[in-house]
């Protein structure tokens, strides 16, 4: 099955002032951000890349879409997860949130042990091992943890290019009924 080189939606979780708003904006025809801070909403509002812009906590936000069956293509969370402790819940909800086809993507910090670490930077990192129970304990599928891939697909090449200037660990999970053709080399972690 073919993947979207066009989104219909995407939520953009923790956006700040916008940043992937930029970015994807000439391949999505519905832009949606949500951010704690009403300061960096009416930035990004500036801007005007988005069709619609929440002030709101992010697991709140996708409860909200949940009960009214508001699905998206594509949910991008760029170091906002480093905020989080416990990944296992908006993952949860990310996945009841995510269309048929859909794509997460999104940025942690890892350490080297178990579970979850408060950095002394007073940012959460996420190990590997979590990371690979909470996106399987939430019903999705990993594509990539760790590595940006070079796949020749444009879309793909987007992803990567939005990760890369990030010091962060990048990872992808999808939707679990789609059926993909297994990664190409230079696609695997
Ligand atoms: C480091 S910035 C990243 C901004 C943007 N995603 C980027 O890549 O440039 C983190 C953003 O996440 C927001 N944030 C943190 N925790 C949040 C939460 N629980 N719900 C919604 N937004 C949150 C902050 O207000 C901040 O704007």
């Amino acid at each position: 099955m073919a993947r979207p080189k066009r989104f219909q939606s995407l939520l953009d979780l923790g956006r700040g002032t916008g940043l992937a708003g930029a970015l994807f904006r000439p391949f999505v025809t519905q832009l949606v951000g949500v951010d704690l801070s009403a300061a960096e909403i009416a930035r990004a509002e500036a801007k005007g890349y988005y069709n619609r812009l929440v002030v709101g906590n992010l697991a709140a936000f996708l409860t909200n879409e949940i009960a009214n069956q508001t699905k998206y293509d594509l949910v991008v969370a760029a170091d906002v997860f480093v905020y989080l402790n416990d990944l296992a819940p908006v993952l949860a909800a990310i996945a009841r949130a995510l269309a048929p086809r859909g794509i997460v993507t999104f940025t942690v910090e890892t350490h080297s042990g178990a579970g979850v670490a408060l950095l002394p930077t007073l940012r959460f990192a996420h190990a590997d091992g979590y990371l690979r129970d909470a996106i399987a304990g939430a019903g999705l599928k990993l594509i990539t943890l760790g590595k940006p891939p070079s796949a020749p697909k444009k879309w793909c090449r987007l992803l990567a290019l939005w990760s890369s200037p990030l010091p962060a660990v990048p990872v992808r999970v999808r939707h679990p009924e789609v059926r993909v053709k297994r990664a190409s080399k230079d696609e695997r972690p």
